[in-house]
């Protein structure tokens, strides 16, 4: 199991010292926001690319914005190991997944919780990650929706062969990580639990047994 560091959650007014707390993530997850699709607004690239000279952990990010593939330009130099889109605005969906691969990025296709898996039929065998979401996206600290376990099976049953990582994202925890993970994902983000913990290392332990 992967565990993403959300840093949305993170203490933007010691950034540095808070983000050294959970240093043993395998990805920090960026939650990009325009304040227009969602209505937040994040941090832009002037950010990760200082928190790129510091930190090497890889990064996983999540594009939250109208027109995503203005931001994957913007982002693209960075050289994260994941960029996500939401289907729900990505017109050329397929166009705009091969551009990222194209530029050596792993692709993926989030959905928000109301959207349903068959919008993934003809673009899935492409995809190398899959984020379900589960809280209805712009913020961190929302609570879970539990009819996210079912979905997820509902994924596997509907694409046995997918082989990418399956993301999700959205009011994750110790209590709800075993279920998630009995139920296919194998890649979590986590933001507030993570945050918020007195002692990050023993909640990533929890959140990865
Ligand atoms: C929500 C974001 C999430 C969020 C997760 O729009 O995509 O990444 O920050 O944070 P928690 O774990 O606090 O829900
Ligand atoms: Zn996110």
């Amino acid at each position: 199991m992967h565990i993403a560091a959300s840093l949305l959650s993170a203490d933007f007014l010691n950034l540095q010292t808070s983000l050294e707390r959970v240093r043993g993530v395998d990805f920090f997850h960026i939650d990009v926001m325009d304040g227009h699709f969602v209505p937040n607004l994040t941090f832009g690239p002037c950010v990760l690319k200082d928190l790129h000279r510091v930190f090497n952990t890889p990064l996983d990010i999540h594009l939250m914005v109208e027109n995503p593939l203005f931001f994957v330009d913007l982002y693209k130099d960075l050289q994260p190991t994941f960029i996500t889109l939401h289907i729900e605005n990505t017109p050329h969906l397929h166009r705009s997944v091969h551009y990222i691969k194209s530029l050596g990025i792993k692709a993926g296709v989030s959905l928000n919780p109301a959207t349903p898996l068959c919008g993934l039929d003809y673009i899935v065998q492409d995809l190398d990650l899959v984020l379900l979401m589960s809280v209805n996206p712009g913020f961190g600290g929302q609570s879970f929706l539990p009819f996210i376990l079912d979905k997820l099976k509902a994924f596997k049953t509907r694409f046995p062969h997918y082989q990418g990582v399956l993301e999700v994202d959205g009011g994750i925890n110790a209590n709800n990580a075993p279920l998630l993970r009995a139920c296919g994902a194998n890649m979590l983000v986590v933001g507030n639990y993570l945050f918020t913990h007195s002692d990050p290392t023993q909640a990533l332990c929890k959140l990865r047994s």
